[in-house]
């Protein structure tokens, strides 16, 4: 899979790319990032991507024409390409949209910038608006990251054991049980000791139950759909 990220400030992406899951899968092959200067596709003299928004008001607007340009140029040999403009108007991403998009050849991540980007390229270039959460940033370079970070871990072969993600938040539609390492006990505030027993099934289902209290409590949208919940569940809930 590639990713094309479109910026006016490529330099931002360098720590992400040099370190961690997204170093190891670009080497071994397993997924191809590039990252590219919006201001490559400008043809005057300053290299100006902004202009003043029609109507009036503070703030520039990112110009249509680079980045319909752009967007051509790196996509003219692909199908089927994501093409998705990062801005805090677009639609919720999630780890459902994660999925979409890892199952996708080519994602051109295109990042906002300023007081906004010309609505035409939401409208007829990019074939998704996401945002990552309901925030503004200064710009949609950390969006950028976030989606490809999430993205780039369900790909198949990137995360140590094939079954690592699926065990996930969001993918068992409950947040994580909490875990411990070694010290049993630091200062003063022990292990649960469900935990220390050996016994597997006691394990399991302290585990079921933490993580159940943990998403009552922090998220209880997560439970809001009752089929969600069988009759274990409820049992550990009360
Ligand atoms: N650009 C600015 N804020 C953003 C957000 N919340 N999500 C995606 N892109 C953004």
């Amino acid at each position: 899979m590639r990713f094309d990220v479109l910026t006016i400030f490529p330099t931002f992406f360098d720590g992400f790319l040099a370190h961690g899951i997204v170093r190891r899968a670009r080497e071994r092959r397993q997924v191809d990032v590039a990252v590219h200067d919006l201001r490559d596709w400008t043809y005057d003299r300053h290299r100006i991507v902004d202009d003043r928004p029609y109507g009036g008001e503070d703030g520039m607007v990112l110009k249509p024409e680079p980045i319909f340009r752009a967007v051509e140029a790196l996509t003219h040999h692909q199908p089927n390409p994501s093409i998705v403009l990062l801005t805090p108007q677009g639609r919720r991403f999630d780890q459902a949209a994660a999925y979409r998009l890892s199952q996708s050849s080519q994602v051109v991540l295109i990042c906002g910038r300023y007081e906004g980007v010309d609505e035409r390229v939401a409208q007829y270039l990019a074939t998704e608006e996401l945002s990552i959460g309901d925030y503004v940033l200064s710009g949609g370079e950390p969006a950028a990251m976030v989606v490809m970070d999430a993205v780039i871990r369900l790909r198949p072969d990137v995360l140590g054991s094939p079954t690592s993600a699926q065990h996930e938040s969001f993918q068992t539609g409950r947040l994580d049980y909490p875990v411990y390492t070694r010290p049993a006990r630091y200062r003063g505030h022990a292990v649960p000791a469900e935990l220390l027993t050996g016994n597997h099934a006691e394990v399991e289902l302290w585990r079921r139950r933490a993580a159940l209290r943990k998403t009552l409590c922090h998220r209880p949208d997560l439970l809001a759909d009752p089929t969600r919940l069988d009759d274990t569940d409820r049992r550990l809930l009360t």
